[in-house]
């Protein structure tokens, strides 16, 4: 089957073709980052207006590339929710007017399934599976039994991984979003200099926080002479990579302890991390669990995971009609 995938619930269009025969996906995004920069944040209806202007272009190009026509297509896959509305919408309405026009199937995906089944991409999954999901707004531990079956482990009281990465990298006066900035400048940086507090980290709950790191992060970089010194920034943010992925890492694995399962997978932006990777890693190595990381590509948004995830719903026959609706916030466990 080809399926056409479509993202836009956030600051990136996005739309991939993902062919199941050839397991394979091109994936094309057009980024909104330079957009968004100057306000240190995605600002929503800016976002509606670059997606309105860029997907129709996207979808165009790729499909040339692919040498197809709508006709071709087997279905389409698109984010319905969670995300920015009017930034969903624009997907949404998209991804409908094709269907209608060429007779596809539509099939909406959740956002943090695309995420997940990002690491179906590049190998075959081994479940069942604790799945770290750390995003720019997510946290969360979820238990994989099967593809489309989920359970919600755990989760963030307040602050998302990536938000903790961004939050910190402005107090350091990096560009947003900071998280590939932290992890560049970490490498560099003293690993003994700056050991941040891990909180809750004696709480036997599957549970984080993270807005204590941020307070943290301000009182050590106000203290620090002005302007900031490149060591200084390098040592600071090696400080708050090792505080968050160590309060990551020690959460998957309990939970990978208590759930008793063979594989545990990262997904969403954070999963790019070169910190978290590493140390992933080297602790499945240890306790014997398999695990590939994702290809950071397909880390942080993209078309591709909406892809694939929307294929395993077509070929089981799942449809939406065009009453398809978007979704600013809902739980994957009770989706579907
Ligand atoms: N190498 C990296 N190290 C740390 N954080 C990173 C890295 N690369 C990306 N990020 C972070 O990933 C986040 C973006 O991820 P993603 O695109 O999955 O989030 P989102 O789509 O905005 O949120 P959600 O998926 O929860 O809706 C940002 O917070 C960014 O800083
Ligand atoms: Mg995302």
């Amino acid at each position: 089957m080809k399926i056409l995938g479509i993202e836009t619930s956030c600051d990136d269009t996005s739309v991939a073709l993902f062919d199941s025969e050839r397991a394979a996906a091109e994936n094309l995004i057009s980024s909104q980052v330079d957009l968004h920069e100057q306000f240190g944040g995605v600002v929503p209806e800016l976002a509606s207006r670059a997606h309105l202007v860029n997907l129709l272009p996207l979808v165009d190009h790729l499909l040339r590339r692919q040498g197809l026509a709508p006709a071709d297509l087997d279905g389409v896959a698109v984010t319905s929710g969670p995300g920015l509305i009017g930034a969903l919408l624009v997907g949404l309405s998209t991804a409908k007017a094709l269907a209608r026009a060429a007779d596809l199937p539509l099939v909406g995906v959740h956002h943090l399934e695309g995420h997940i089944l990002a690491n179906a991409l590049s190998a075959e999954l081994v479940l069942p599976a604790v799945v770290l999901v750390v995003s720019g707004g997510h946290t969360e531990l979820i238990l994989m039994r099967e593809v489309g079956r989920y359970e919600r482990l755990g989760g963030t009281l307040d602050d998302a991984a990536g938000e903790a990465f961004d939050k910190s990298a402005k107090l350091l006066g990096l560009p947003y979003p900071g998280g590939p900035h932290i992890d560049r400048l970490a490498a560099s940086g003293d690993p003994a200099r700056f050991v941040l507090p891990r909180p809750l980290a004696r709480d036997p709950r599957l549970v984080f926080s993270f807005s204590g790191l941020k307070t943290a992060v301000k009182i050590e970089a106000e203290a620090l002479p002005r302007p900031l010194r490149d060591q200084d920034v390098c040592d600071l943010s090696r400080g708050v990579q090792d505080a968050i992925v160590d309060i990551l890492v020690q959460r998957l694995f309990q939970a990978a302890r208590r759930t008793r399962v063979r594989a545990v997978y990262l997904a969403g932006g954070v999963a790019a991390n070169g910190g978290l990777r590493a140390a992933v890693a080297a602790e499945a190595d240890r306790r014997g669990l398999h695990f590939i990381p994702p290809a950071r590509v397909y880390c942080t948004d993209n078309a591709a995971m909406i892809a694939r995830a929307g294929w395993e719903h077509l070929r089981l026959g799942r449809r939406d009609g065009l009453g398809l609706d978007s979704f600013a916030r809902g739980d994957l466990t009770s989706w579907r």
